[in-house]
């Protein structure tokens, strides 16, 4: 869904009932936001810090949700783990285009929105399950969980 002012307004319907992921997922939306926002006004160095912060917290949000899987013994984690990559090979051109000069950034928003999304709705909903599950079992333990979050976002988790 789009808002009058371009933002991408969450769809609860996108919730995995992660409640990490989830929260990971809006805070991504969150930059994505800030991203149009910063394109709106023109300003190029918030359009340089955004995306910046928008491609880390998004690759290291791939890195958890691998971790995730791996632990929760999900049968399609390669799978999903190559749909992981292939989107990192467009970022690292997207980077590379954008150190050269070209200004990617409207283009990084519109289609890391897409993506994701499309993403979120088919390939994150197969996971959710196996993940779910493992945390009610007991096989993910919270303080791997929270060890883990510790080790990727920092304090920022
Ligand atoms: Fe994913």
């Amino acid at each position: 869904m789009t808002g009058e002012d371009g933002h991408w307004i969450w769809d609860p319907a996108l919730d995995t009932g992660i409640a990490e992921i989830d929260a990971q997922h809006r805070r991504i939306v969150d930059y994505i936001n800030e991203l149009g926002d910063a394109i709106g006004a023109g300003d190029g160095a918030a359009i340089a810090a955004t995306l910046h912060d928008l491609v880390d917290y998004t690759l290291t949000h791939f890195s958890f949700e691998e971790r995730l899987m791996a632990r929760a013994r999900y049968p399609a984690f390669e799978e999903h783990r190559a749909l992981h990559e292939h989107f990192q090979q467009e970022v690292r051109d997207w980077r590379e285009r954008f150190q050269r000069g070209e200004d990617v950034a409207a283009e990084v928003r519109a289609e890391l929105r897409t993506w994701l999304l499309r993403h979120i709705q088919v390939e994150d909903h197969k996971y959710a399950p196996w993940v779910r599950a493992s945390l009610e079992q007991g096989q993910i333990e919270k303080g791997w969980l929270a060890k883990t979050l510790d080790r990727l976002f920092g304090e920022g988790a």
